[in-house]
């Protein structure tokens, strides 16, 4: 359990989640917990429609409220955040922005990337890219030598995930970061997996790029998420995946000219996914009003006692013990993963699987009952542990 000097979040804000009248619900690295707030922003939307019948102004504004809100989790500033409609969508406006005619070919990624990174980057061999995976150690981490080495003066960008979607497994960024600048090399940082979980201190870190999207950890619906670009460095990148409202002037409406915002926006392509922004916004402003420092304490708390029970029962746990190697989650080894999220799901457990994994991924709405049920489910279906 977290330790005492930690604000136990879940005594304050667990009645906010419905989910928890019917379920022990620990899948936050697929999806969040719906929040009653997050559920009015969903209304809202529909109210909206239903007084103003269209609404362009309010629209606009959701997007820019969406872009404050993130601009205020990371304190960057606004005219370095992207709103973009996927984490895919993001990353593809970045890989159109890069020439790999010259030298600069080499895309570096592990084995731990999530599928539409290496899809999308591997996309950008048809227009010259090479595409290098650093390779695993035996316990799932990220080489960090063999990566290190990868990165030289003819790398164009390295894209690294910051927790691992499978296995839990959290990659230490800054050496990372340290040996692109190095090389001029540039660095992208997936975090949707920790984004909301775990601090990422991006004024310290300096990555170039860092995407992430608001349904999992930040509490919101599918349809939101973001870029974060550092002018100082990516200023000179225009992309040629976009759309109108990337341009430098929406209202234009010119149709015989490519004129890009000059500051992240130009990332950005349509029409917003307006209604996901209501509850996308909603979903931050519960994140920032806590503070993503307690977030992580209080979810620390949580996981090592998970992790404990779970060790107790003698099951395999794939995310490393070591803090700075894991975040919310925990990768359970398992004879067969679908049979098991569902077993759990029989004692009201849910989880979801990965690579042959039950991913258990805990968030601050969860406390001792979620605990005790999760080590029980796991207990009552131990014949399903590997
Ligand atoms: C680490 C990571 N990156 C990217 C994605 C995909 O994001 P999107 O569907 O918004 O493109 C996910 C989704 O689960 C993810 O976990």
């Amino acid at each position: 359990m977290p330790s005492e000097s930690v604000p136990n979040l879940a005594d304050k804000y667990r009645k906010e989640f419905s989910v928890f009248q019917n379920l022990h619900y620990l899948n936050s690295c697929s999806q969040g917990a719906l929040a009653n707030s997050v559920k009015r922003g969903l209304a809202e939307y529909v109210e909206t429609m239903e007084i103003h019948g269209s609404s362009w102004g309010e629209w606009a504004g959701y997007q820019e409220r969406a872009r404050e809100s993130v601009s205020t989790f990371f304190a960057v500033p606004k005219h370095e955040v992207a709103i973009t409609t996927s984490v895919s969508a993001a990353i593809s406006a970045v890989a159109s922005a890069l020439d790999f005619t010259g030298v600069r070919k080499k895309i570096v990624l592990t084995e731990n990337d999530f599928p539409t990174s290496g899809q999308i980057w591997h996309a950008q061999e048809i227009r010259g890219a090479t595409v290098v995976h650093a390779p695993a150690n035996p316990d799932g981490t990220v080489n960090m030598g063999a990566l290190l080495e990868m990165i030289d003066t003819e790398t164009a960008l390295v894209c690294i995930s910051h927790i691992c979607f499978r296995n839990g497994i959290r990659t230490e960024l800054e050496p990372i970061i340290e040996a692109a600048k190095k090389v001029g090399a540039l660095v992208m940082i997936d975090a949707y997996q920790s984004v909301g979980s775990v601090p990422i201190d991006i004024n310290e870190l300096r990555p170039d790029f860092l995407v992430g999207g608001t349904l999992k950890y930040l509490l919101g619906v599918p349809g939101t998420a973001f870029l974060y670009a550092r002018s100082e460095t990516t200023s000179e990148l225009i992309p040629t995946t976009t759309g109108w409202f990337a341009a430098r002037d929406i209202f234009t409406m010119g149709i015989h000219e490519y004129d890009p915002a000059t500051d992240a926006r130009r990332f950005e392509s349509g029409t917003p996914a307006v209604p996901s922004l209501y509850p996308a916004v909603a979903g931050l402003e519960i994140i920032n009003s806590i503070g993503i420092n307690d977030i992580y304490a209080y979810v620390s708390g949580i996981h090592n006692a998970i992790r404990e029970g779970l060790e107790s029962l003698g099951a395999s746990i794939v995310t490393p013990r070591d803090p700075i190697k894991h975040g919310a989650m925990l990768a359970i080894a398992s004879r067969d993963q679908n049979a098991h999220v569902a077993a759990l799901e029989e004692y009201k457990v849910i989880t979801s699987c990965r690579d042959g994994n039950v991913r258990i991924s805990p968030h601050f709405y969860n406390d001792d009952s979620d605990v005790e049920a999760v080590v029980s489910a796991f207990a009552k279906t131990r014949e399903l542990l590997a």
